[in-house]
This record gives C-alpha cells, structure tokens and sequence, in this order.
C-alpha cells in the first residue's frame, strides 16, 4: 500500500486527522489494533470544548453533535455540603457540549467509510521502521495477511500504549503520579442535576456527569488498585451519595448500575512530539488526569495543528513548517496539563494530607467561588483556550 500519511490509531485522533488530510487533498490509511466494536464501547470522557464542536460541525465530521450534544453553560463546584455555579456563559461567553467520547468516534469512523477512507481496525503485529528515511508502516491485518504501507510520513495516535512514541530518539518523559484513581459507572437514572457537579467532600471527589436522559455518567475517587467487584450497587450508591450529601438535602437519582471500572489516573508527557517523518499526536505524546476532561479536547488541538504542519510540508513543500509543530502542541499541552492537575489537586483528598491542608483546599475553593477573577480563570481552562484556527 502506498499513501502520503500513514496512521497509526483509529481513535478519535487518527480518524479526525484523516478527515483534515482528506479536505486537503492528502491521502492516508489507518490502521489500528482495536476493533470497531472495542472502540466505539469503551467509555471515555463526554464533554467537548467549545473549539472541539466547532471542528466537528464546520469540518463536516459531525453533525449529531449539534441534535444529540447537549450544550452546558457552567458547572456546579460542591464542597462543605453546598453547591456554587460557575457561569460559563456570564464569566467568558462561551460553553462547552456534552457529547461521548464514544460517539465523536462513531461520527468519525462514519464519515471516513462514507468517503471510501483506507481503515484497517483489528491489525496485530504492528510495526514502524525507517521513520528518518522512507517510513513503513508493516501490520499483519485482521484476516490474517502480512502488509505494509509505504508512506511519506507516519503519525503515531496511537493512545497511551503507544508503540511510536518508544522510536523519538532522545526523547525526555515527564511524569506525575497521583495516590488515587476514579471509580466510573453508568446508571440507568434519571439526570440528578441540570449541570455537572465537581465535588470536594471529606471521603473524597466525585463528580456527577450525565449521558443521556436515561442513563447517568458517575465518578468517584478511590484506591488505585481499587476492585469493582468489591463494590455492589448498594455500597457505589451509598457512597456516591454520602459525598454529594450537604445541609440543601441534595440527594442522586438512583437506578441500575450497568457498567463499573476503575479509571487510570497520571500526567505524563513526552517531548518532542516530532522524530525525522514521524509526529505525535493525542494520547501517544501526553495523558492528563481525567479532571477537567481535556484528554480529547488536547488530542484534537494536536490534530489541528498537525493537519495544517502536514498541509505545508506535503502541499507546499514547507518541511520547515514540521519543525514548529512539537513547541506548537506543547504550548497547549502544558496548559492543560496544569489545569488538569489544578482541578484535581483542588478536588480529592490525600490520605496523609494534614488538617492545615484541608482547610488550605477548602480555602483555595471559596476564594475560587468567591472571586470573578478566580471562577473566569476556571471557566477560561474548562471551555478551552481559543485557537486561532476556523475551518
Ligand atoms: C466526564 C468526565 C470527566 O473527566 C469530566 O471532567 C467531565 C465529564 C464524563 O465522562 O462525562
């Protein structure tokens, strides 16, 4: 097979930069180990910037966003029992949109098939070589046949088990850890609440989030090596409303539990994101704690960029442009970096933290409800930095 850009992931990264390449005329092929299925039923986070539904919408890859998506104004910060809105809306005029991770995917996945696109889902045995000469892309797809694909350039979106990421020669790797994880679950309920709800209590974070009418998106801190078995329904529910408990008498709908796991929980970096033809992108280059959901929201303002660095390079002959992409990506991966880190240093509970701690964190949170100044800073970071680019 021959193309100018192979892809290596058929996430929501690989699938939207083909989408970008293609209206620019630049032909490419995807290839992914995971199966349609794997992907499309694996929950990830649910809401999109504002920038995100822009690029969605006005690139032509969805148009379900705008029926299916629901538009969010602001976001409920909870701590001490008492709910305080932060207004979106009022503070920066702008909103965010709850739409699945798993559907941006679904929408992507059919827009690419209708135009014929070259995906491969369920390859094994992937393999990258000779990114610094004529790169190869060498798979073995699902029927069982050996393939390769000779391409211009190679783009690694391949998530946070990334195989491309190990070939950037001289890389440096930054990483944080944290002492918990979340707990995630699906409930056939209905909504509890209009808006999210990030809550600070003194048994920990949780964070009620929504799907659709019927069926309710919730996360809990708790133990990294938490076990869902040890958790019935009985114990997620009483849990969950323990934390959200306060002196208003709020209260969650409760109904079935139809999906428990326990999410992974770190920052971590690699840069450069760039290695001779080979370019970074999403989840390969960089994680963010889930807080503040700006996993996809990141992966896409790479895409972005990578779409217009490899529009010049390949339709201009602009190779220099290549060289801009790593501080490009990197200025808005380190912002969201902090922010995620932010939000959840701000939100959850250590188990060694000291009683002058708690009361700094419940500090850092009335001043931050308090001040317009405090809740714009937190409404700028969660609605997403504006880029510059319109489609
Ligand atoms: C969701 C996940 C997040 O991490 C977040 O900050 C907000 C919403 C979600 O899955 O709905």
């Amino acid at each position: 097979i021959r193309t100018q850009v192979a892809i290596v992931g058929g996430g929501p990264a690989g699938l939207m930069l083909a989408h970008l390449l293609h209206l620019q005329g630049i032909d490419s092929v995807v290839v992914d180990n995971r199966s349609y299925d794997e992907i499309s039923t694996t929950h990830r986070a649910g809401i999109l910037e504002h920038d995100s539904v822009t690029m969605l919408v006005d690139t032509g890859a969805s148009q379900r966003v705008l029926i299916d998506g629901d538009e969010h104004e602001g976001i409920e910060l909870r701590f001490g029992g008492v709910g305080h809105r932060i207004d979106f809306k009022t503070l920066v005029g702008a909103s965010c949109t709850l739409y699945p991770q798993t559907d941006v995917f679904i929408d992507l996945y059919a827009t690419a098939s209708a135009r014929g696109a070259a995906l491969h889902y369920g390859v094994r045995d992937t393999e990258v070589v000779d990114i610094t000469g004529s790169p190869r892309v060498l798979f073995t797809d699902a029927a069982g046949a050996r393939r390769e694909i000779a391409a211009d350039f190679v783009v690694g979106a391949d998530g946070s088990r990334s195989i491309c990421r190990k070939l950037v020669a001289d890389r440096t790797q930054y990483f944080r850890e944290y002492p918990f994880a979340w707990f995630g679950i699906l409930a056939e309920a209905p909504k509890s609440a209009p808006e999210l709800i990030y809550c600070r209590s003194e048994r920990g974070f949780a964070l009620i989030s929504q799907r659709t009418p019927t069926i309710q998106r919730m996360y809990f801190q708790c133990s990294p090596d938490e076990n869902v078995d040890d958790w019935s329904q009985e114990r997620i529910w009483s849990e969950l409303q323990a934390r959200v408990a306060g002196p208003d008498g709020f209260t969650l709908n409760e109904g079935p539990i139809i999906d428990k796991s326990v999410l992974p929980f770190r920052s971590f970096v690699q840069t450069p994101m760039r290695h001779g033809n080979l370019l970074l992108a999403g989840d390969a280059a960089h994680t963010v704690p889930p807080t503040g959901a700006k996993g996809l929201n990141l992966a896409l303002a790479d895409v972005r960029v990578l779409a217009e660095v490899l529009d010049r390079a390949i339709n201009s002959h602009d190779t220099e442009a290549l060289d801009t992409y790593t501080d490009r990506a990197l200025s808005r991966v380190w912002k969201a970096q902090h922010f995620s880190y932010w939000m959840t240093s701000m939100l959850h509970t250590v188990a060694d933290a000291s009683d002058f701690d708690e009361q700094r964190q419940l500090g850092e949170l009335s001043t931050l409800v308090a001040s317009e100044a405090g809740s714009t800073y937190l409404a700028e970071g969660y609605t997403g930095w504006p880029s510059r680019r319109r489609w």
